[in-house]
């Protein structure tokens, strides 16, 4: 089945073989060995430690390939583009027979990922689709503009605005990474959410500040999301609190809390504004059980492992791995087969039942 990449990795691992012989060093693990004894070595590149989910995600992945009999090699690329273009390289080099890759910039891997095409390797985009590249074959992910729809429908309920409360409420907007093609799903699910109510001033961004390109946070960094919101809350809320923020991810609401505790909010006279998140991390489920962080949108990384897994191990087989969208995720080249789970709310009313009870948190863990 895989013939051409077959011979050209045969061809890159004794080539290995060989350098690493001439240096005196084994090569345990190399992809020169995988054909004997498993059904082969999966790269999977993630993007930085930063942050619990991805450290999960890419353990899952390993522990459910090793089940398979599949090799991994696992590298986070640290939010360094550079370093994970040259670690997606040397599994290419290694020979590596299928690509897993959450991308830090979304658009920085289309030549690394023209060598994985040329070599016959598959690509599987995880949770962050990789754009203007034709070298992706499935992509497995979540519904990400119901996460949007989930953070800001979660505000739009809290602040009783369906029913006509009182108001006009205060709300202030921050978006994911620019180069992350989720930032504007889940932009958009959030905004089309929360836009009737800012058309019929029931909400008031008073920093005027709603446009995508406005909001974004670069690198999804909790430091720059927390210094934007201390710029937000002197220069617009000198006068008036702020009601809401909405705010994409856990470490973005992390750092925007940390703005709003200094600027003397969370007492009886001045209560933290609705927080929304995303990723259910630890720090943030403590936050929320704490009264701080209002809400997050929980995404279970183990079944996303599992489907991305399912991908890898039908393309290995020469078989159609299970999807369940073939329209919506248009990379500018082609319109990617994707499998999309779905994404739950989570506040200090079900985070027991969804996040402890479901062994996705250990109820330790929270205390
Ligand atoms: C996104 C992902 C989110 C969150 C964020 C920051 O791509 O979908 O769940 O993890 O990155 O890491």
């Amino acid at each position: 089945m895989r013939t051409r990449r077959a011979a050209t990795a045969l061809t890159a691992a004794l080539a290995l073989t060989l350098t690493l012989a001439a240096c005196g060093q084994s090569s345990a693990g190399g992809s020169n060995e995988k054909k004997d004894s498993t059904g082969g070595t999966i790269g999977i590149a993630m993007p930085t430690k930063s942050s619990e989910r991805w450290i999960a995600d890419g353990n899952n992945m390993v522990a459910e390939f090793k089940k398979l009999g599949y090799k991994t090699d696992l590298q986070y690329g640290e939010d360094d583009v550079d370093q994970q273009v040259s670690q997606i390289e040397n599994m290419i080099t290694k020979g590596v027979d299928v690509l897993v890759v959450a991308a830090i910039d979304g658009r920085a891997l289309s030549d690394v990922l023209r060598q994985a095409g040329e070599q016959g390797i598959k690509v599987i985009s995880y949770d962050r689709l990789i754009l203007g590249s034709p070298d992706i074959d499935y992509y497995a992910s979540f519904d990400n503009e119901k996460v949007g729809e989930l953070q800001a429908g979660y505000i739009v309920d809290k602040l009783g605005l369906k029913t006509g409360a009182k108001g006009p409420f205060t709300i202030e907007l921050f978006a994911g990474s620019p180069d992350d093609n989720n930032t504007r799903y889940f932009f958009q699910g959030a905004w089309k959410t929360l836009k009737p109510y800012i058309d019929s001033k029931q909400l008031v961004v008073r920093s005027k500040q709603t446009a995508l390109d406005q909001v974004t946070t670069l690198r999804w960094d909790g430091g720059t999301a927390q210094r934007r919101m201390d710029d937000l809350l002197t220069s617009a809320y000198s006068t008036e609190d702020v009601d809401a923020v909405l705010s994409p991810y856990d470490g973005i609401s992390i750092g925007i809390l940390s703005a709003l505790k200094s600027d003397g909010y969370g007492t009886a006279a001045k209560p933290y504004p609705v927080v929304t998140g995303q990723d259910a991390e630890v720090a943030s489920v403590k936050s929320i059980i704490a009264g701080q962080q209002t809400q997050t949108v929980y995404k279970d990384t183990r079944a996303l492992a599992k489907q991305a897994v399912q991908m890898a191990d039908a393309v290995l087989h020469d078989k159609k791995p299970e999807v369940n969208d073939v329209k919506t995720y248009n990379n500018e080249k082609k319109v990617v087969p994707s499998f999309l789970l779905n994404p739950v709310s989570v506040d200090k009313s079900n985070y027991q039942s969804v996040l402890v009870d479901s062994g996705y948190i250990k109820a330790s863990d929270l205390k």
